[in-house]
């Protein structure tokens, strides 16, 4: 397959004639992603509900003697690494070099360093996974070039590990499992726990809005840890009671009101269990096309988040009130860890027009940063093509 065949980047392309010689041997490619529910649930082996979407990073590279060297439209020069070396500090390479650890780890073998370009459609800091596209834009390269035959899950899963033990950040693993196994026009429904998944179509008619407040997610890592260390908490308390409880997935609402234990503890159990019962009804209401009962468990997800995790804002707070009074709005909701970011709302396609006039000008009230909207569907996740030799592999553009 001609890669130009799936994406046109012609930006990708451009940079590639600038900055190298030569041509790639690979175009790879990995998604963002947008949870439509579920949230704060896969650290606690519960379930989710993403999708990935329409916006990719999308990179054409080839191997090299040498050491990493990528560069990123976005996020400028990677730093210099050798594979299986970690990169310290807040250059993005950091995620390339825990990917290529953990495949180390994995295979025995130390993956081939790469040099390239990359090109990413993703805003990062607006909490829609683009360091999860990175993880998989890398790892899918690796398995194509070095031909290791990891499925996709498999990628998803060692990226997970990479984040968490060479990254250092204590995520789930929800964003990595939808931008490495995403389907078009589908939403993902995720068992943590077992991690199984299944496809849901989404409703025909119906668009996927991304209403990102562009508030940066100050302290959202810190505040994420907290969330983390609050849900052990529950979980040890409850256990006294119940010896076979082994995570917030096994408890119940009763367990949660009874056992004794902090009461911001409580709230933080609360709102994790609840959650998962909204994510099961949510995914049969999408089965059933039962528009209303999406709009009312998405509205109760952003209203637990709020009140009982304490993970949204002001900013949060007035999209998801301006989605929820706008024309064609099914459902909507904050989406992701939160602390800024973005809702994320279902939206009657015929309507989308109306809908994100009016959320503007609802929004637009509130004098916030200038937000960003726009619309996406549910797309492919992760790939890579091993480019032929013929030169027009590259857009003539
Ligand atoms: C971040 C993490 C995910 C998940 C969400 C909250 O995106 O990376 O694993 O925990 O927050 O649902």
């Amino acid at each position: 397959m001609r890669y130009s065949h799936f994406v046109h980047d012609s930006t990708l392309d451009a940079m590639w004639r600038e900055h190298f010689s030569g041509k790639p041997t690979l175009f790879a490619s990995a998604p963002g992603r947008v949870n439509l529910i579920g949230e704060h649930t896969d650290y606690n082996e519960g379930f989710v509900f993403p999708a990935a979407i329409d916006r990719r990073t999308n990179a054409l590279l080839r191997t090299t003697a040498g050491s990493f060297r990528v560069l990123s439209n976005q996020a400028g020069p990677s730093a210099q690494f050798f594979p299986g070396e970690t990169v310290k500090g807040r250059n993005w390479a950091r995620y390339a070099a825990a990917c290529a650890k953990r495949l180390q780890d994995h295979t025995g073998e130390t993956p081939p360093a790469l040099e390239g370009v990359l090109n990413s459609h993703i805003p990062s800091g607006s909490g829609l996974s683009s360091s999860a596209a990175l993880d998989l834009c890398f790892l899918t390269a690796w398995n194509e070039l070095c031909r290791y035959g990891f499925t996709p899950k498999q990628l998803a899963l060692m990226a997970a590990e990479a984040d968490n033990l060479y990254v250092g950040v204590q995520s789930g693993i929800m964003d990595q499992m939808a931008s490495a196994l995403g389907e078009e026009g589908k939403a993902l429904f995720i068992d943590t726990r077992s991690q199984e998944y299944w496809a849901h179509s989404l409703p025909p008619g119906i668009d996927i809005a991304i209403l990102d407040t562009r508030k940066p997610r100050a302290l959202a890592a810190s505040a994420y840890n907290d969330r983390v260390r609050e849900c052990k908490q529950a979980v040890d308390a409850i256990v006294l009671h119940d010896p076979a409880v082994k995570s917030l997935r096994d408890v119940t609402l009763d367990q949660v009101e009874s056992a004794e234990m902090n009461e911001v503890v409580r709230k933080r159990a609360r709102h994790v269990v609840s959650e998962n019962a909204r994510a099961i009804a949510f995914r049969d209401a999408l089965e059933s096309s039962n528009l209303p009962a999406l709009g009312r468990l998405a509205r109760e997800s952003h209203e637990s988040l709020r009140n009982d995790y304490e993970v949204s804002c002001r900013e949060l707070d007035a999209m998801a009130r301006a989605a929820w009074n706008a024309p064609g709005c099914v459902a909507a909701r904050m989406t992701g860890a939160g602390f800024g970011g973005c809702c994320v709302a279902l939206v009657v396609s015929d309507l989308y027009l109306e809908f994100e006039a009016s959320v503007r000008a609802s929004y637009g009230m509130y004098g916030y940063r200038e937000p960003a909207l726009f619309r996406t569907s549910a797309a492919q996740g992760g790939l890579a093509i091993i480019l032929g030799n013929h030169s027009q592999e590259l857009s003539s553009e």
